[in-house]
């Protein structure tokens, strides 16, 4: 680790991945709804932007993952550029977490076992759902719920359109509201995944 600044507080520590639960820890406290919300960033063919919110479901040694639907539009942009971006920001607390990386699907075990632990709506919701595709009607999509619900009964399983993606980071950035705007920001970077980490304090 190349380390250009000193950093002490909330900004302490050799493993960025920690720091990020750390915060993450912090903010489920403070925050009243969806702590773990990011804006998910992609861009399209045609490399115009687009963003969402998403829910990051785990921070691994190593990547940060969330769930969706492998035909939304999201997955097509991941799939097609192989990379994202996203923003997490605590009101609470004043912070932000910036993420750009690379990305692969999590379409395995880990995968079946979060979509297990679902609520049984949610886990027939996903099959129902063709996320991203235009719908005439509520009921329409009640009525593939309730069709869903015949077929697939109490247990069903994940379906082979619905799962992870996991973001490998080439670079992470810690911000943090400082006084008269004088913010605190480190930024994590390497040329790849398996690249050493440099860190820089960067201007507010
Ligand atoms: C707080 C919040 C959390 C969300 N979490 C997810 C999620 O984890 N996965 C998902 O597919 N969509 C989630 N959504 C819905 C997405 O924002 C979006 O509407 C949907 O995924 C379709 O996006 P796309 O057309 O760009 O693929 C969430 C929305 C909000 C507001």
């Amino acid at each position: 680790m190349q380390e250009k600044s000193k950093r002490t507080g909330i900004f302490a520590g050799d493993d960025p991945f920690q720091i990020a639960r750390d915060w993450l820890t912090e903010a489920e406290s403070a925050e009243p709804n969806d702590p773990n919300a990011i804006a998910l960033s992609t861009v399209d063919a045609y490399g115009v932007p687009n963003a969402r919110m998403v829910l990051l479901k785990d921070i691994e040694d190593g990547a940060f993952v969330f769930y969706t639907n492998y035909g939304s539009a999201k997955a097509s942009e991941i799939d097609d550029s192989g990379m994202a971006a996203f923003v997490m920001h605590w009101k609470s607390l004043r912070r932000q977490i910036r993420v750009r990386g690379v990305v692969e699907r999590e379409s395995g075990t880990k995968a079946d076992a979060y979509y297990a632990s679902r609520s049984l709506p949610s886990r027939l919701g996903a099959w129902a759902s063709k996320q991203s595709q235009p719908l005439g009607s509520r009921g329409e999509l009640l009525a593939e719920v309730a069709k869903i619900t015949a077929s697939k009964g109490l247990h069903p399983n994940r379906p082979p359109f619905w799962g992870g993606y996991r973001i490998i980071p080439t670079e992470i950035e810690f911000w943090a509201d400082g006084q008269h705007r004088l913010h605190d920001r480190f930024r994590w970077s390497r040329s790849g995944p398996d690249s050493e980490w440099s860190i820089d304090r960067l201007q507010p």
